[in-house]
């Protein structure tokens, strides 16, 4: 769709963590691209258990900064992404997840049986995981949209320092202990070039075969 989109691996070595935008609007096209190509992420099982706010009105927005201790990004950026974590998804009427892959042969018979009876699910709910299971599928969902984003020309800024509660309320979830914030996106156009606060050597980071032994 656009012409100057980078590739994976050049948007991977672009991306920084922006701080800082100009207030222009995020087209609709561009941002309906950049949210068609988030929910192409992979999630465990297929189960889309993690769902995207939008968050663009200046209204709407109002909230975030104060949720997210007066950071900048949320207040600056014209976009404002929320993944939530739907930790009970699991359990609800999926039956039109298992008959889209049937019908578009992904899924054989055996796969949807399995599908069907959730028991790895069941087994990460014994050992207290669904939670984390549901935050992981929305990690992946965002940092595909920040390498998109990159790709299409938009910053991005990952945000951890928030309050769920409050973020929750500025979304309108704070009833729900089912639902859980994973992480929020700052989205725009910025002027600034942030530099690459670099990375420790491969050898700290990397292992082959087995972590090495402390
Ligand atoms: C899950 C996650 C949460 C983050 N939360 C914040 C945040 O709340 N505020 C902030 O300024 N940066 C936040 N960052 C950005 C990191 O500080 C940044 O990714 C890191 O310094 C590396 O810089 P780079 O993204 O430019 O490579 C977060 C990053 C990640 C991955």
């Amino acid at each position: 769709m656009n012409a100057q989109t980078l590739s994976v691996p050049a948007a991977i070595r672009a991306r920084r963590t922006t701080r800082h935008y100009r207030p222009d609007p995020v087209p609709g096209e561009l941002l309906d691209e950049l949210l068609d190509l988030a929910v192409e992420a992979p999630t465990a099982w297929n189960m889309q258990d993690r769902s995207i706010v939008v968050v663009t009105s200046a209204s709407g927005r109002r909230d975030l900064p104060n949720a997210a201790f007066g950071q900048p990004q949320p207040l600056e950026a014209p976009v404002v992404l929320v993944f939530v974590a739907e930790t009970a998804a699991w359990r609800a009427e999926n039956a039109d997840i298992a008959e889209l892959a049937g019908r578009n042969g992904a899924w054989n018979a055996d796969f949807t049986a399995m599908f069907n009876s959730r028991k790895e699910f069941h087994s990460l709910q014994q050992r207290g995981l669904t939670r984390e299971n549901a935050v992981k599928n929305a990690m992946i969902a965002a940092t595909y949209v920040m390498l998109a984003a990159t790709s299409l020309g938009l910053s991005s800024a990952p945000m951890n320092g928030w309050d769920p509660d409050l973020v929750k309320k500025a979304i309108g979830i704070n009833d729900r202990p089912d639902l859980a914030i994973a992480v929020m996106v700052a989205i725009g156009y910025s002027d600034a070039t942030p530099p690459h606060p670099g990375r420790r050597p491969r050898e700290r980071t990397i292992f082959t075969e087995r972590y090495p032994s402390s």
